[in-house]
């Protein structure tokens, strides 16, 4: 595990953008796990300026998103669909046919799992990117009494529906289940790239690098993957 000290949300962005740089440039082909929330949108800007810039080049690159609300359609601005085109892709020359995310309309929640799972078998991830739920979750799998293993229909936690409420105009609005991928195909990427910004984050982050090896902290499995860069903070490391 290595750990990069950044100085604030903005220096984590561009820490963390320059890794992805990097990635794409020494292998235009690469296949990127993407995540959403509030932490990776300072890094996609600072991505949007490399390719303003001419110096990235999206063409050849793939994208598989970690997860998915239940019940929002693409068209609802707080899909991670829709995020992620705001956020990234309508700003760079990605294919729309290259980037991949689960269907939070599928009818049949055990078939869009299965389904995503060919696509996380056929396009193996060079980089994973992931930000950390204040409660240790990853993607959206919450604390829990083992490893999920492939893509699953998650009930998200109160903790994560209020920290998600900042995004939503009412409490009923905000989805309370979610596709994600599972932590198995998480560590199954390549590379681990997680970003953590702010002292709210700092006790599990802490938990996370040094406290046991636990679903009830799901992101302390990252322990046991062989290439993760934590690329996080001040604020975040303030309690290590
Ligand atoms: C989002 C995701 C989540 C978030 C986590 C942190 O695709 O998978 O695990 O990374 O909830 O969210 P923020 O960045 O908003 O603090």
């Amino acid at each position: 595990m290595r750990i990069i000290r950044a100085k604030d949300y903005d220096d984590m962005s561009r820490i963390a953008a320059n890794i992805i740089a990097a990635q794409i440039t020494l292998k235009p082909d690469s296949v990127l796990g993407l995540a959403t929330g509030g932490t990776p949108v300072g890094t996609y800007k600072e991505l949007i300026k490399k390719y303003n810039e001419g110096v990235l080049d999206f063409s050849e690159v793939r994208s598989v998103n970690l997860d998915e609300y239940k019940g929002l359609p693409k068209e609802n601005a707080q899909s991670y669909d829709y995020f992620m085109k705001v956020n990234l892709f309508n700003h760079v020359n990605i294919k729309e046919e290259n980037c991949y995310i689960p269907n939070g309309m599928a009818e049949d929640d055990d078939a869009e799992c299965h389904r995503y799972d060919e696509i996380l078998e056929r396009f193996p991830r060079d980089l994973q990117l992931l930000g950390l739920g204040l409660n240790g979750h990853i993607g959206f799998n919450e604390p829990n009494d083992h490893f999920s293993k492939g893509t699953n229909l998650i009930q998200l936690t109160q903790s994560t529906i209020e920290a998600n409420s900042r995004f939503f105009d009412s409490y009923e609005a905000i989805p309370k289940y979610a596709f994600t991928m599972g932590i198995k195909s998480i560590m199954q990427a390549r590379k681990i790239l997680l970003c953590v910004s702010g002292k709210h984050k700092a006790p599990i982050l802490r938990d996370l690098i040094h406290g046991p090896i636990t679903p009830q902290v799901p992101a302390s499995i990252l322990q046991l993957h062989n290439d993760v860069i934590i690329v996080a903070d001040e604020d975040a490391l303030s309690l290590m």
